[in-house]
Protein backbone atom coordinates (compact mmCIF):
# COMPACT_ATOMS: atom_id res chain seq x y z
CA UNK A 1 0.00 0.00 0.00
CA UNK A 2 1.33 3.52 -0.71
CA UNK A 3 1.29 5.61 2.24
CA UNK A 4 3.01 8.64 3.50
CA UNK A 5 6.05 7.04 5.66
CA UNK A 6 8.24 10.13 7.30
CA UNK A 7 10.09 7.83 9.76
CA UNK A 8 13.17 8.78 10.46
CA UNK A 9 12.80 11.92 9.32
CA UNK A 10 13.08 15.06 11.33
CA UNK A 11 11.06 18.47 10.78
CA UNK A 12 11.33 21.93 12.27
CA UNK A 13 7.73 23.81 12.31
CA UNK A 14 8.60 27.91 12.60
CA UNK A 15 5.07 29.55 13.78
CA UNK A 16 3.94 27.00 16.41
CA UNK A 17 1.96 28.92 19.47
CA UNK A 18 -1.52 27.23 20.02
CA UNK A 19 -3.23 24.30 18.67
CA UNK A 20 -5.42 26.10 16.12
CA UNK A 21 -3.81 27.20 13.29
CA UNK A 22 -2.12 25.47 10.49
CA UNK A 23 1.54 24.87 11.93
CA UNK A 24 -0.19 22.67 14.48
CA UNK A 25 -1.52 20.94 11.80
CA UNK A 26 0.98 20.41 9.78
CA UNK A 27 3.04 19.42 12.51
CA UNK A 28 0.96 17.33 13.66
CA UNK A 29 0.50 15.31 10.45
CA UNK A 30 4.38 15.16 10.00
CA UNK A 31 4.47 13.43 13.55
CA UNK A 32 1.33 11.74 12.31
CA UNK A 33 3.52 10.34 9.33
CA UNK A 34 6.48 9.20 12.13
CA UNK A 35 8.20 12.41 11.42
CA UNK A 36 10.11 13.67 14.81
CA UNK A 37 9.08 17.81 14.79
CA UNK A 38 10.51 20.41 16.62
CA UNK A 39 8.48 23.80 16.90
CA UNK A 40 9.21 27.74 16.68
CA UNK A 41 7.49 30.02 18.75
CA UNK A 42 7.14 33.63 18.88
CA UNK A 43 8.95 34.52 22.20
CA UNK A 44 5.92 36.66 23.24
CA UNK A 45 3.02 33.08 23.06
CA UNK A 46 6.45 30.83 24.29
CA UNK A 47 5.14 30.94 28.00
CA UNK A 48 1.93 30.02 27.33
CA UNK A 49 2.11 27.50 24.57
CA UNK A 50 4.45 25.76 26.79
CA UNK A 51 2.38 26.72 30.15
CA UNK A 52 -0.98 25.30 28.00
CA UNK A 53 0.91 21.80 26.90
CA UNK A 54 2.30 21.11 29.99
CA UNK A 55 -1.21 21.40 32.15
CA UNK A 56 -2.28 18.99 29.45
CA UNK A 57 -4.77 22.30 28.03
CA UNK A 58 -4.11 20.71 24.64
CA UNK A 59 -4.22 17.52 24.93
CA UNK A 60 -7.56 17.19 23.16
CA UNK A 61 -5.55 17.82 19.93
CA UNK A 62 -3.08 15.72 20.48
CA UNK A 63 -3.74 12.00 20.39
CA UNK A 64 -2.16 10.58 16.75
CA UNK A 65 -4.42 8.39 14.63
CA UNK A 66 -1.72 5.74 15.92
CA UNK A 67 -3.03 6.07 19.59
CA UNK A 68 -0.19 7.71 21.12
CA UNK A 69 -0.04 11.77 21.62
CA UNK A 70 1.26 14.29 19.67
CA UNK A 71 4.75 14.96 21.50
CA UNK A 72 7.62 17.84 20.01
CA UNK A 73 11.45 16.85 20.30
CA UNK A 74 11.63 20.46 21.16
CA UNK A 75 9.98 23.95 21.80
CA UNK A 76 12.35 26.74 20.49
CA UNK A 77 11.99 30.59 21.34
CA UNK A 78 11.84 32.19 17.38
CA UNK A 79 11.29 35.96 16.27
CA UNK A 80 11.83 35.59 12.46
CA UNK A 81 11.88 39.34 12.43
CA UNK A 82 15.24 38.93 13.31
CA UNK A 83 18.60 37.29 11.13
CA UNK A 84 20.96 37.60 14.38
CA UNK A 85 20.56 38.80 18.05
CA UNK A 86 22.50 41.64 16.91
CA UNK A 87 19.64 42.98 14.64
CA UNK A 88 17.00 42.91 17.81
CA UNK A 89 16.78 46.35 19.30
CA UNK A 90 17.46 46.79 22.64
CA UNK A 91 13.75 47.43 24.01
CA UNK A 92 13.21 43.90 22.32
CA UNK A 93 16.11 41.90 23.85
CA UNK A 94 15.01 43.68 27.48
CA UNK A 95 11.38 42.98 26.91
CA UNK A 96 10.42 40.93 30.04
CA UNK A 97 9.18 38.11 27.11
CA UNK A 98 12.37 38.16 25.77
CA UNK A 99 14.94 38.69 28.15
CA UNK A 100 15.73 35.13 29.10
CA UNK A 101 15.03 33.27 26.34
CA UNK A 102 18.69 33.20 24.93
CA UNK A 103 19.13 33.51 21.31
CA UNK A 104 16.01 33.47 19.48
CA UNK A 105 17.44 35.06 16.02
CA UNK A 106 16.75 32.62 13.41
CA UNK A 107 20.69 32.05 13.12
CA UNK A 108 20.33 32.30 17.29
CA UNK A 109 17.68 28.65 16.52
CA UNK A 110 19.28 26.96 13.60
CA UNK A 111 22.01 27.24 15.83
CA UNK A 112 20.81 25.56 18.85
CA UNK A 113 19.18 22.91 16.93
CA UNK A 114 22.71 22.32 15.20
CA UNK A 115 24.41 22.17 18.43
CA UNK A 116 20.89 19.97 19.62
CA UNK A 117 20.95 17.32 16.24
CA UNK A 118 24.26 17.85 14.60
CA UNK A 119 24.62 18.33 10.82
CA UNK A 120 22.15 17.64 8.30
CA UNK A 121 19.67 16.09 10.76
CA UNK A 122 16.52 17.49 9.26
CA UNK A 123 14.46 16.89 6.58
CA UNK A 124 11.98 19.38 6.49
CA UNK A 125 11.69 23.44 7.52
CA UNK A 126 8.21 24.22 7.47
CA UNK A 127 7.83 28.22 7.42
CA UNK A 128 3.71 28.68 8.63
CA UNK A 129 3.94 32.58 9.99
CA UNK A 130 3.23 36.04 9.02
CA UNK A 131 2.72 39.42 10.64
CA UNK A 132 1.96 42.60 9.46
CA UNK A 133 1.63 45.75 12.05
CA UNK A 134 -0.75 47.33 9.73
CA UNK A 135 -2.85 44.38 7.85
CA UNK A 136 -5.82 46.15 8.81
CA UNK A 137 -4.96 49.55 6.84
CA UNK A 138 -5.56 49.58 3.27
CA UNK A 139 -2.43 49.39 1.57
CA UNK A 140 -3.40 53.16 0.36
CA UNK A 141 -2.47 54.01 3.68
CA UNK A 142 0.33 52.24 5.18
CA UNK A 143 3.58 53.50 6.02
CA UNK A 144 6.89 52.36 4.52
CA UNK A 145 7.78 50.88 7.65
CA UNK A 146 4.85 48.63 8.00
CA UNK A 147 5.33 47.74 4.73
CA UNK A 148 8.91 46.62 4.78
CA UNK A 149 7.82 45.25 7.99
CA UNK A 150 5.09 42.86 6.84
CA UNK A 151 7.46 41.87 4.03
CA UNK A 152 10.66 41.67 6.17
CA UNK A 153 8.97 39.11 8.97
CA UNK A 154 6.71 37.27 6.60
CA UNK A 155 8.70 36.89 3.49
CA UNK A 156 12.21 37.75 3.64
CA UNK A 157 12.25 34.98 7.03
CA UNK A 158 11.66 32.44 4.97
CA UNK A 159 14.90 33.24 2.78
CA UNK A 160 16.65 33.85 6.18
CA UNK A 161 15.30 30.72 7.71
CA UNK A 162 16.31 28.47 4.89
CA UNK A 163 19.81 29.99 4.65
CA UNK A 164 20.70 29.27 8.01
CA UNK A 165 19.12 25.78 8.02
CA UNK A 166 21.29 24.88 4.78
CA UNK A 167 23.64 23.01 7.46
CA UNK A 168 21.36 21.25 9.05
CA UNK A 169 19.09 20.10 6.05
CA UNK A 170 19.75 16.44 4.63
CA UNK A 171 19.13 16.68 0.78
CA UNK A 172 16.42 15.35 -0.83
CA UNK A 173 14.62 17.93 1.98
CA UNK A 174 11.59 20.08 1.41
CA UNK A 175 10.73 23.45 2.33
CA UNK A 176 7.24 24.36 2.82
CA UNK A 177 5.58 27.83 3.34
CA UNK A 178 2.13 29.22 4.21
CA UNK A 179 0.53 31.63 1.33
CA UNK A 180 -2.79 33.48 0.70
CA UNK A 181 -4.91 34.19 -2.42
CA UNK A 182 -4.12 37.94 -1.85
CA UNK A 183 -0.87 37.75 -3.14
CA UNK A 184 -3.12 37.62 -6.88
CA UNK A 185 -6.20 38.63 -6.02
CA UNK A 186 -7.86 41.43 -4.30
CA UNK A 187 -8.76 40.65 -0.81
CA UNK A 188 -10.38 43.70 0.15
CA UNK A 189 -9.25 43.90 4.68
CA UNK A 190 -5.79 42.04 3.70
CA UNK A 191 -3.89 45.22 3.82
CA UNK A 192 -0.47 46.57 5.58
CA UNK A 193 1.52 45.49 2.40
CA UNK A 194 0.62 41.44 3.34
CA UNK A 195 -0.60 40.74 -0.27
CA UNK A 196 2.94 42.21 -1.31
CA UNK A 197 4.44 39.60 1.26
CA UNK A 198 2.71 36.99 0.11
CA UNK A 199 3.41 37.60 -3.91
CA UNK A 200 6.82 37.99 -2.99
CA UNK A 201 6.84 34.84 -0.69
CA UNK A 202 5.60 32.88 -4.01
CA UNK A 203 8.11 34.56 -6.42
CA UNK A 204 10.65 33.57 -3.73
CA UNK A 205 9.62 30.11 -3.67
CA UNK A 206 10.57 29.94 -7.22
CA UNK A 207 13.61 31.03 -7.03
CA UNK A 208 14.51 29.73 -4.14
CA UNK A 209 13.49 26.18 -5.79
CA UNK A 210 16.33 26.36 -8.14
CA UNK A 211 18.98 27.55 -5.93
CA UNK A 212 18.52 25.21 -2.87
CA UNK A 213 17.76 22.42 -5.51
CA UNK A 214 20.74 22.97 -7.43
CA UNK A 215 22.98 23.78 -4.30
CA UNK A 216 21.83 21.28 -1.81
CA UNK A 217 19.32 19.00 -3.30
CA UNK A 218 16.12 20.80 -1.79
CA UNK A 219 12.37 21.18 -2.08
CA UNK A 220 11.00 24.49 -2.09
CA UNK A 221 6.99 24.69 -2.17
CA UNK A 222 4.56 27.07 -0.76
CA UNK A 223 0.97 26.01 -0.21
CA UNK A 224 -1.80 28.54 -0.89
CA UNK A 225 -4.31 27.80 1.70
CA UNK A 226 -8.12 28.54 1.64
CA UNK A 227 -9.67 30.94 5.00
CA UNK A 228 -9.22 29.45 8.35
CA UNK A 229 -10.33 31.14 11.68
CA UNK A 230 -6.68 30.54 12.69
CA UNK A 231 -5.90 33.18 15.59
CA UNK A 232 -3.28 35.16 13.55
CA UNK A 233 -6.49 35.35 10.72
CA UNK A 234 -9.16 35.96 13.75
CA UNK A 235 -7.11 39.39 14.67
CA UNK A 236 -7.35 40.62 11.15
CA UNK A 237 -10.92 40.83 11.50
CA UNK A 238 -12.87 39.78 8.65
CA UNK A 239 -12.42 35.69 9.05
CA UNK A 240 -16.05 34.38 9.78
CA UNK A 241 -17.13 36.41 6.60
CA UNK A 242 -14.04 34.98 4.68
CA UNK A 243 -14.65 31.61 5.40
CA UNK A 244 -18.38 31.77 5.07
CA UNK A 245 -17.93 33.21 1.32
CA UNK A 246 -15.66 30.52 0.53
CA UNK A 247 -17.81 27.90 1.90
CA UNK A 248 -20.83 28.82 -0.15
CA UNK A 249 -18.86 29.91 -3.30
CA UNK A 250 -16.00 26.81 -3.47
CA UNK A 251 -16.47 24.24 -6.32
CA UNK A 252 -15.99 21.73 -3.13
CA UNK A 253 -19.29 24.26 -1.14
CA UNK A 254 -17.38 22.94 2.57
CA UNK A 255 -15.55 24.59 4.86
CA UNK A 256 -11.44 23.99 4.86
CA UNK A 257 -10.52 22.03 7.36
CA UNK A 258 -6.72 22.52 8.66
CA UNK A 259 -6.12 18.91 8.63
CA UNK A 260 -6.40 18.95 4.87
CA UNK A 261 -3.55 21.68 4.96
CA UNK A 262 -1.51 19.45 7.08
CA UNK A 263 -1.89 16.20 5.03
CA UNK A 264 -0.76 18.23 1.72
CA UNK A 265 1.87 19.64 3.65
CA UNK A 266 3.13 15.83 4.52
CA UNK A 267 2.68 14.91 1.12
CA UNK A 268 4.68 17.61 0.07
CA UNK A 269 7.64 17.07 2.30
CA UNK A 270 7.22 13.06 1.83
CA UNK A 271 9.54 11.19 -0.77
CA UNK A 272 6.37 10.59 -2.62
CA UNK A 273 6.59 14.45 -3.64
CA UNK A 274 10.34 14.32 -5.12
CA UNK A 275 9.54 15.65 -8.21
CA UNK A 276 7.75 18.54 -7.08
CA UNK A 277 9.02 21.87 -6.36
CA UNK A 278 8.64 25.54 -7.32
CA UNK A 279 5.14 24.90 -6.86
CA UNK A 280 2.42 27.24 -5.06
CA UNK A 281 -0.14 24.43 -4.20
CA UNK A 282 -3.96 25.76 -3.87
CA UNK A 283 -5.29 23.73 -0.54
CA UNK A 284 -8.75 25.72 -0.64
CA UNK A 285 -11.36 23.20 -1.89
CA UNK A 286 -10.73 25.45 -5.10
CA UNK A 287 -11.71 28.44 -4.05
CA UNK A 288 -8.62 29.65 -6.91
CA UNK A 289 -10.33 28.40 -9.73
CA UNK A 290 -13.54 30.70 -9.33
CA UNK A 291 -14.07 33.71 -11.08
CA UNK A 292 -17.83 34.72 -10.06
CA UNK A 293 -19.36 34.61 -7.10
CA UNK A 294 -22.50 32.11 -6.85
CA UNK A 295 -23.79 32.81 -3.83
CA UNK A 296 -23.30 35.17 -0.65
CA UNK A 297 -23.55 34.12 3.06
CA UNK A 298 -26.06 35.50 4.78
CA UNK A 299 -26.49 38.67 5.88
CA UNK A 300 -24.06 40.29 8.16
CA UNK A 301 -25.15 39.77 12.05
CA UNK A 302 -23.75 41.66 14.75
CA UNK A 303 -21.34 38.91 16.13
CA UNK A 304 -20.48 38.37 12.04
CA UNK A 305 -20.16 42.23 10.70
CA UNK A 306 -19.78 42.97 7.23
CA UNK A 307 -15.85 44.72 7.69
CA UNK A 308 -14.81 44.38 3.98
CA UNK A 309 -16.17 46.27 0.81
N1 LIG B 1 -5.68 31.35 8.41
C1 LIG B 1 -5.84 31.63 7.10
O1 LIG B 1 -6.97 31.92 6.66
C2 LIG B 1 -4.66 31.58 6.19
C3 LIG B 1 -4.88 31.44 4.80
C4 LIG B 1 -3.77 31.35 3.95
C5 LIG B 1 -2.50 31.40 4.46
N2 LIG B 1 -2.31 31.52 5.83
C6 LIG B 1 -0.93 31.56 6.33
O2 LIG B 1 -0.69 30.46 7.19
C7 LIG B 1 0.43 30.76 8.03
C8 LIG B 1 0.09 30.38 9.45
O3 LIG B 1 -0.95 31.23 9.92
P1 LIG B 1 -2.25 30.71 10.66
O4 LIG B 1 -3.41 31.36 9.99
O5 LIG B 1 -2.23 29.24 10.78
O6 LIG B 1 -2.17 31.42 12.08
P2 LIG B 1 -1.39 31.09 13.42
O7 LIG B 1 -1.76 32.15 14.38
O8 LIG B 1 -1.60 29.67 13.84
O9 LIG B 1 0.13 31.18 12.95
C9 LIG B 1 0.86 32.37 12.80
C10 LIG B 1 2.05 32.23 13.72
O10 LIG B 1 3.01 33.24 13.42
C11 LIG B 1 3.63 33.55 14.64
N3 LIG B 1 4.39 34.78 14.49
C12 LIG B 1 3.94 36.05 14.33
N4 LIG B 1 4.98 36.90 14.23
C13 LIG B 1 6.10 36.14 14.33
C14 LIG B 1 7.49 36.43 14.31
N5 LIG B 1 7.94 37.68 14.17
N6 LIG B 1 8.37 35.41 14.45
C15 LIG B 1 7.94 34.13 14.61
N7 LIG B 1 6.64 33.80 14.63
C16 LIG B 1 5.73 34.80 14.49
C17 LIG B 1 2.47 33.62 15.61
O11 LIG B 1 2.90 33.56 16.96
C18 LIG B 1 1.68 32.40 15.20
O12 LIG B 1 2.12 31.25 15.92
C19 LIG B 1 0.73 32.24 7.80
O13 LIG B 1 1.77 32.38 6.88
C20 LIG B 1 -0.56 32.75 7.20
O14 LIG B 1 -0.39 33.92 6.44
C21 LIG B 1 -3.36 31.61 6.69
Amino acid sequence: MLSIDMTGKRAFVAGVADDGGFGWAIAKSLAEAGAGVSVGTWPPAHNIFTTLLRRGKLDASRPLANGSMLEFEGIFPLDAAYDALTDAPEAVRTDRRYAEKGDFSIEGVAKALLEKHGPESFDVLVHSLANGSEVKKPLLETSRGGYLGAVGTSAYSLISMLRAFLPLMRRGGSVLSLTYLASERVIPGYGGGMSSAKAALEADTRTLAYEAGRSHGLRVNTISAGPWASRAASAIGFIDEMVRYAEANTPIPEALDAKEVGHAAAFLASPLASGITGVTLYVDKGFHAMGKAVAWPEAPTPEHPKTTG
